[in-house]
């Protein structure tokens, strides 16, 4: 069963709303909330319609970024990593990525990726809630860090980051491309 979101507060009036069905009323104003559920995705749940929906926040990501296909999906799920989403009705509207862990001499590193929310959902608590859904996976399978990159134009992210903890390194990230871009 996924899990479904908390009530939130009503937008236009602040108000605690209440569910009602598969959204969520406002008992002060009347407005209604759409109620989303965030959840792992498996290679068996995935559908061309996902696919879609990945492809239309991979650019809200990144402008360079390239869009996927079912098979690169595939491939990501045989290298076990690890996939959460929030839905809308069955509409995917915000990602994380926690990619297979990293088993080196100091122990195992975990590292998390590709975190969007789509734009018109934003400040509504999805990416925290889908970070804390990878955070609890890579702990129970024992990582003793879980890491990150986030670009210094990226505000609003490192400000999450940091609020949940994330603390900056002074390590520099170095990069050699096999490929050329
Ligand atoms: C960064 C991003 C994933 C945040 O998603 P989100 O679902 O809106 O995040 P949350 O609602 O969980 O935010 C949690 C907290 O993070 C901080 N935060 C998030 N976005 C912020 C912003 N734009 N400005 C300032 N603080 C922000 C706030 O403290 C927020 O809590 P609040 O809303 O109660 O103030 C989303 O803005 C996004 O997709 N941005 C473009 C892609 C990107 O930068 N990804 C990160 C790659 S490293």
């Amino acid at each position: 069963m996924p899990n479904q979101q908390e009530a939130p507060l009503c937008f236009t009036c602040g108000t605690k709303m209440r569910p009602a069905g598969s959204c969520f009323v406002c008992e002060g104003c009347g407005s209604t909330q759409s109620m989303l559920q965030f959840v792992e995705l498996t290679r068996e749940m995935m559908k061309p319609s996902y696919v879609g929906d990945i492809n239309f926040l991979l650019p809200q990501l990144s402008k360079s970024a390239e869009l996927i296909t079912m098979e690169w999906l595939d491939y990501m799920f045989d290298y076990g990593t690890r996939l959460f989403v929030a839905l809308d009705n069955d509409k995917i509207v915000g990602t994380v990525l926690l990619a297979a862990p990293m088993v080196i001499f100091v122990g195992q590193k975990d590292w998390i990726e590709d975190v969007v929310v789509d734009q018109s959902y934003r400040r509504r608590g999805i990416a925290t809630a889908l970070m804390e859904m990878a955070h609890k996976v890579s702990r129970e399978r024992g990582a003793k860090s879980v890491n990150l990159t986030s670009n210094p134009d990226r505000g609003g992210a490192r400000q999450m980051y940091g609020d949940m903890g994330y603390e900056l390194r002074d390590t520099g990230v170095f990069r050699l491309m096999l490929l050329p871009k």
